[in-house]
């Protein structure tokens, strides 16, 4: 097996490899947009990630490429991460055989975070990757914007939030961000948007956050954003909407709150033309890793490895 740094002559052997891979679990997940089928995308997408490939022959029988993050994640550590369409083999032993390859480059260039994103059908190559001591950290998910049937909890309202509820807002954000700062979540602290970031973000089209409220006072919400970044790729489309936050006061939780949220906003957004909605969540945040897999089809699993020693 010839193992090598791939070039534009690879891609389109490649990018039939993601390609099939991607089709299985789009058989059962129909909703995820078909934009990820056309292999001319993926090799466009390839033009802008390194990487390697191994060839058998003439056949290429497998690839990864990566690229080199500073600041991962926040933790002022740098990594190599390779998402979920700079990936493929035709065998799932053949990571190792990858993995061994780029590592080394990953550890002469200080990375002290290795990461990738799996298709959540793909249990083989899940399980190679836990083998070489990989753990489950982001996850990515998507449903139809169809509705829940889910009613308001007796004395709560749900609304989109205005101008006038900053306040409300802003004081739920503190606690939002607070949460993932707390164990077991344990993530470094990011900043928490301020009443600026709230008029900023929905006064753009198709932004919208939902708020539950208790007589007036908000004690929840959704954020549903269009244009939105750091989600996995299979999940994008014109017609998507994304979740970015959630939050609801921890003495109203467990009474569908938050269901009734999504409801109310899946049925705006069909009204909008929106078909397909998305979500990421940490998998370590238990309040979240309950909720979300109850609405939404998991696609995308984000697997990290911070090795113990880097040279
Ligand atoms: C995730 C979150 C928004 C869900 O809100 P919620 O209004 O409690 O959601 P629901 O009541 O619709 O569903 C919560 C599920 O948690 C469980 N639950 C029950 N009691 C609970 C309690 N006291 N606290 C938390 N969860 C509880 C239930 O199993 C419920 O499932 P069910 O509908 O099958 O009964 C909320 O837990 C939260 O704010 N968590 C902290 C912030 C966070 O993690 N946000 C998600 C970011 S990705």
């Amino acid at each position: 097996m010839e193992i090598r740094a791939y070039h534009q002559n690879d891609f389109p052997k490649m990018a039939a490899l993601f390609v099939k891979n991607f089709k299985g679990l789009r058989s059962s997940i129909p909703i995820l947009p078909d934009l990820m089928e056309d292999p001319q995308r993926i090799v466009g997408m390839l033009n802008n990630l390194p990487g390697i490939v191994a060839y058998e022959g003439d056949q290429a029988v497998g690839y990864l490429g990566w690229w080199l993050v500073d600041d991962f994640r926040g933790t002022g550590r740098k990594g190599a991460y390779c998402p979920e369409w700079g990936h493929g083999v035709v065998d799932a032993k053949l990571y190792r055989t990858l993995y061994r390859a780029a590592a080394e480059q990953w550890a002469k260039a200080g990375c002290e975070v290795h990461a990738i994103s799996l298709l959540a059908n793909d249990q083989a190559a899940r399980e190679i990757w836990f083998w070489n001591g990989f753990g489950l950290t982001g996850v990515d998910a998507i449903r139809p914007i169809t509705p829940l049937e889910i009613a308001a909890p007796e004395g709560i309202t749900i609304r989109p939030a205005a101008l006038a509820d900053v306040e409300g807002w802003v004081a739920l954000e503190i606690e939002h961000s607070r949460h993932y700062t707390l164990p077991p979540v344990s993530m470094v602290a990011h900043e928490t948007e301020d009443a600026d970031d709230f008029t900023a973000f929905i006064s753009q089209p198709n932004n919208t956050i939902w708020l539950a409220l208790d007589d007036d006072t908000p004690i929840g919400f959704i954020r549903f954003e269009h244009n939105s970044f750091g989600a996995a790729a299979i999940v994008n489309a014109p017609d998507k909407i994304a979740i970015t936050g959630a939050y609801v006061l921890s003495r109203y939780r467990g009474r569908r709150v938050s269901g009734a949220i999504l409801d109310a906003a899946l049925r705006h957004y069909a009204t909008k033309g929106f078909s397909r909605c998305s979500v990421d969540f940490e998998a370590f945040n238990p309040e979240a890793a309950v909720f979300w897999p109850k609405y939404f089809d998991v696609v995308c699993l984000s697997v990290i490895r911070v090795p113990e020693r880097v040279i």
